[in-house]
Order: structure tokens, then C-alpha cells, then sequence
């Protein structure tokens, strides 16, 4: 995975060429996350219902995936649902799910055959039972495979997270006995659903929204952000490369200064 791979799959002499052989594959970002935003939007442009927005919405969870493995980040991870979508009217809920279980089934062979670890990030015990299977399939097929680490963030909250690493660290505490005043920043960070990934370099949102709508709240601390008017079902291979070109000009500084 690599810059030929890119270049096997993108039109000689066009601008998209060009945004590929711009990017420092010596420099990319480990981990992107995306807050895949718009599919009401688009729907409502086109005088259709939202879920044709959702339905439209996977052509770019396709594309995405498949250029993050070309481009051979380590971590894409995708917000499809949050905690706070179950706010939603049930009809749209409901076909959420059931687009999400036909992606899995569909896309369960083109994961294996490129080396594709899924994994969900969130609280799937409660959701419906015939997608927690789905899931969970797709987990233990991925589960050997050591290429892109594709997460989705589906029944997911930044701050259930924190207070769900946070009860489970002190479950073992007390478990074990020990001192609770030990707990410091690794400890937690073990004990979030990333556990063992690395934390986001970059975190794109669709649809020009300006806020970050509860997710990854810790791992996002010192992430770069950047945010396009595109909606999400037309996010396509050249938006990423876009992000990921205006992401390596960033100067990140962690709260130093700049050494370059
Ligand atoms: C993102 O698109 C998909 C989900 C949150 C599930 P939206 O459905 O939020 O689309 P807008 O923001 O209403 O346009
Ligand atoms: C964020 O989008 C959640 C997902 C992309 C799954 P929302 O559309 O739910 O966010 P708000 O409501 O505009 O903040
Ligand atoms: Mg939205």
C-alpha cells in the first residue's frame, strides 16, 4: 500500500495525480478519523426522503475505506451513529440499522480480501439483535487481519466512553485491591474502546459543521481538524488526499514551539 498503489487506481494527468504525488508518504497520518455528516442535506437538495441521503452516504464509506487502505493509514474511523441519534424518528433509526447490517454482509469479503480489521467502537449490546450479530461476525472474520484498523463509531458517545473506561478501571482496582490515587492518563486511555490504537491525527467533518458532537472527546485532544463544506455522500478519494495534503502543512506543536 503505497503511492503505486494509488497511482494504479487514479487517471494519469489528472488533478487527483497530481494531490497524489503531492503527499509525503513518509509523513501521513496514522490515525484519520471522520464525522461523516450531511446525508439529511444532500437528500433534502434533491427533493428526496433522508434515508436516500444514508443510502447515498455508503458509496462514500466505500471510497473512503478503500483509498485509506491505498494510502496505508493504520486507523480510519467512521461516526455513523451516535448515543444521541436515537433521537431520530424511529423510521430513520430503523433504516440506519438495516443499511449498516446489508454493508457488513456486502462488504465483509472486500474487508478479508484486502486485510481489513473492523471493529466497533461504542456500546453495541444495545442495539438490535440481528445487527449485533453482523458485527460481531465481521469482528472475529477481521480479527487476524494486520492491515487498516477500520473503526466504526456506531451507538457511540465521547463522554460514555470516558465513564465507561472509568468504571471498568475502577472495577478492577477494586477487584485487585489497589490504590485509586495510581490512575493516571495511561491507565484511562487503556480502558477506552481505542485501547492500544493510536490517538487521532487528523479529524475531518463533512457538511461545514463546526463542532466536534461528542466524539472521541479524549482522543481528539491534540488532533488536526478539518472541516469541508462537502456533504457527506460526496465525499470522495480527492477529499481525503485534499485533507491529508492540508493536514502535513500543519505545524504541530503540542503546546511547544515550532522546531521547523
Ligand atoms: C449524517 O448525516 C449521518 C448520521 C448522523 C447518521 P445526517 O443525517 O446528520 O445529515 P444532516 O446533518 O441532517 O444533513
Ligand atoms: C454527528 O452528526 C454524528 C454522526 C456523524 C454519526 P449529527 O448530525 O448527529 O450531529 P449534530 O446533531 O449536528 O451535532
Ligand atoms: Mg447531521
Amino acid at each position: 500500500m503505497s503511492l503505486q498503489d494509488l497511482l494504479t487506481v487514479v487517471p494519469a494527468g489528472s488533478e487527483e495525480e497530481e494531490l497524489v504525488r503531492s503527499i509525503d508518504f513518509g509523513r501521513l497520518p496514522r490515525h484519520v478519523a471522520v464525522i461523516m455528516d450531511g446525508n439529511g442535506r444532500w437528500a433534502k437538495l434533491r427533493h428526496k426522503r433522508r434515508v436516500e441521503g444514508h443510502r447515498a452516504g455508503i458509496h462514500a464509506v466505500r471510497d473512503t475505506i478503500e483509498t485509506s487502505a491505498r494510502i496505508g493509514l493504520e486507523v480510519l474511523t467512521l461516526y455513523a451513529f451516535s448515543i444521541e441519534n436515537w433521537k431520530r424518528p424511529q423510521s430513520e433509526v430503523s433504516t440506519l440499522m438495516s443499511l449498516l447490517k446489508k454493508y457488513l454482509r456486502s462488504e465483509l469479503d472486500t474487508l478479508l480480501r484486502n486485510n481489513i480489521r473492523f471493529r466497533v467502537l461504542g456500546r453495541p449490546h444495545e442495539l438490535p439483535a440481528d445487527v449485533q450479530e453482523e458485527l460481531q461476525r465481521a469482528e472475529e472474520r477481521t480479527s487476524a487481519n494486520e492491515g487498516l484498523s477500520f473503526n466504526i463509531a456506531l451507538n457511540y458517545g465521547g463522554r460514555a466512553e470516558i465513564t465507561d473506561a472509568v468504571r471498568e478501571l475502577f472495577r478492577e482496582l477494586l477487584h485487585d485491591g489497589r490504590d485509586p490515587s495510581r490512575i493516571d492518563e495511561r491507565a484511562l486511555a487503556a480502558h477506552l474502546y481505542t485501547a492500544g490504537q493510536p490517538d487521532p491525527d487528523l479529524l475531518i467533518r463533512t457538511s461545514g459543521e463546526l463542532r466536534i458532537s461528542n466524539f472521541l472527546l479524549w482522543q481528539i485532544a491534540y488532533a488536526e481538524i478539518w472541516v469541508t463544506d462537502v456533504l457527506w455522500p460526496d465525499f470522495r478519494r480527492r477529499h481525503l488526499l485534499q485533507a491529508i495534503g492540508d493536514y502535513q502543512k500543519r505545524d504541530r506543536r503540542y503546546g511547544g514551539i515550532t522546531t521547523v
